[in-house]
């Protein structure tokens, strides 16, 4: 058990006591390690645990990712205004939320894109974690699963880190992307906007693209093993079973950071690829079926997540980054 828990901050007490609560079933090194009036002038400083990302908090930014896409002929696609609805959506959070961000814009089939880039100021920058989703859809539909899922994942986990006040020791920078679907136009644009010297600076890229498939699986990317560890870290806490994705290694945003030499890392629930009768033993769902039978169509809706992976990979998604960042308690 840890010793520190009974001193916190006023506007840490939801996070604190999620922390608490998680720190039963994390590895002995990870401590909460609250701050506040009582505590001594020269605390050591500890880490701190990742808080529980509230899902309702998740579903709610796809009700406003559903709600655009609604609003902007059914789709939030590249060169469509559900696209840059949905950045200003995202973007207005942060922004409120004490991120430093910035939208950077490329051409692309002859629309203009845009990526959104938000970094928590603080953390030695020359150990940048990243972590992005795109938020762009196809055409054919709201994509809610691909990929609001991921950009929801993200940026419930980047308002947590405000929430928090985390000091982290790294930096850390979230990106949303654009043109995804048209070949993984954002990100690789931002990569090649990179200097040398900047790129030696992210010391890893962790990826979201589908995060909350209807008949969900959970997949690990097998790449830097030292990110593909603490995710596998987290799971086993909840005594759930992951595989190693394989439904197209290379097909997301992470791509272009890993051919610049960034570690990379990442979550997958499973697009249309079918679930077999071993997958479906272990975590339930339909055999015989896809993982996301509305991958690239209409259906793509908020009534295509499945809660609990989308629960589950938001907190994944948060357990990794205040292990990676190494966050101390705000003081
Ligand atoms: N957006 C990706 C795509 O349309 C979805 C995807 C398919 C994916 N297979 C994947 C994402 C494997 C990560 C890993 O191609
Ligand atoms: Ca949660
Ligand atoms: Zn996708």
């Amino acid at each position: 058990m840890h010793s520190s828990h009974s001193r916190h901050t006023p506007v840490a007490v939801a996070a604190l006591a999620a922390a608490a609560l998680a720190v039963g079933l994390l590895a002995p090194t990870v401590h909460a390690a609250p701050a506040a009036p009582a505590a001594p002038a020269t605390p050591a400083p500890t880490a701190v645990s990742a808080p529980d990302i509230p899902v309702a908090n998740v579903k709610a930014h796809l009700t406003q990712f559903q709600q655009i896409a609604k609003a902007n002929g059914g789709n939030r696609a590249h060169g469509r205004s559900g696209y840059k609805a949905s950045l200003d959506y995202v973007k207005g959070k942060l922004d409120a939320a004490g991120f430093t961000t910035s939208v950077q814009q490329f051409s692309s089939s002859g629309a203009t894109g845009y990526n959104l880039i938000a970094d928590w100021p603080g953390g030695d920058t020359s150990r940048t974690v990243m972590a992005g989703a795109h938020l762009d859809s196809v055409t054919e539909g709201p994509g809610i699963n691909d990929n609001g899922s991921g950009s929801a994942g993200i940026l419930e986990t980047a308002l947590a880190v405000s929430r928090a006040q985390l000091k982290p020791d790294k930096h850390l920078r979230f990106a949303w992307w654009g043109a995804e679907e048209l070949g993984m136009v954002g990100s690789q644009h931002y990569v090649n906007s990179l200097a040398a010297d900047d790129r030696s600076k992210i010391s890893g890229y962790l990826n979201f693209d589908m995060i909350g498939s209807p008949n969900p699986g959970y997949f690990v990317y097998d790449d830097d093993p030292t990110l593909e560890k603490v995710f596998k870290d987290y799971f086993a806490t909840l005594s759930l079973p992951t595989e190693i994705e394989t439904e197209g290694d290379g097909r997301s945003d992470h791509a272009p950071f890993k051919n610049a030499g960034i570690p990379v890392g990442g979550l997958f629930s499973g697009a249309d690829y079918t679930k077999t009768a071993a997958q479906a033993q272990k975590w339930g769902g339909s055999a015989g079926k896809e993982f996301d039978a509305c991958y690239h169509a209409s259906c793509d809706t908020s009534a295509n997540i499945d809660d609990t992976a989308l629960d589950h990979n938001s907190d994944a998604i948060a357990y990794a980054l205040w292990q990676l960042a190494a966050g101390t308690p705000s003081s």
